[in-house]
């Protein structure tokens, strides 16, 4: 990720703060009616899961540029994934409906720029997670 990227995301961190839950609702809004097969992995999922999600989004746009400060958390989200079988193809379709959950929420403020910053960055935390959740899964 270049630093231009991280500086977009960084300058869009309180306004995904703000809008945190906003944001989370309308993504399983849009995973569950495009992607229906998702939703069986949530079946045990707490009321205020969106809100857990809303706050890691939150986290890491805030720590885009140190994160290590997440590294707990990450180990901590890769747990849960794997002891609810979250798989590697789950991660485009979870992207594509936080991106257009973005896009909707953020209305005249997701200029291209932010959009191609944040699927940039989506990309990263992905590729972490599911490198973790691999080594998770081959124990
Ligand atoms: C970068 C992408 C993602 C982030 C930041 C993220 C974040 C989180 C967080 C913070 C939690 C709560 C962990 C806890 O309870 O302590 C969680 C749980 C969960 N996530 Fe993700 N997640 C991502 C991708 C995915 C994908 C691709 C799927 C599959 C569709 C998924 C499905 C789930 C499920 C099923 C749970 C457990 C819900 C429950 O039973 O309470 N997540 N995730």
């Amino acid at each position: 990720m270049n630093e231009a990227t991280k500086a977009i995301i960084k300058a869009t961190a309180p306004v995904l703060k703000e809008h945190g839950e906003a944001i989370t609702s309308e993504m399983y809004k849009v995973l569950f009616s495009k992607y229906p097969e998702t939703q069986a992995l949530f079946k045990d999922a707490s009321p205020d899961q969106h809100k857990k999600l809303a706050a890691a989004v939150y986290a890491y746009a805030a720590n885009i540029d140190k994160l290590e400060n997440l590294s707990k958390g990450i180990e901590q989200m890769a747990t849960v994934h794997v002891k609810t079988k979250v798989q590697p193809e789950h991660y485009p379709m979870v992207g594509d409906a936080l991106l257009q959950a973005i896009k909707t929420v953020l209305g005249d403020g997701a200029t291209d720029e932010v959009m191609a910053a944040w699927e940039e960055a989506y990309g990263f935390l992905a590729d972490v997670l599911i490198a973790k959740e691999k080594e998770l899964y081959a124990l």
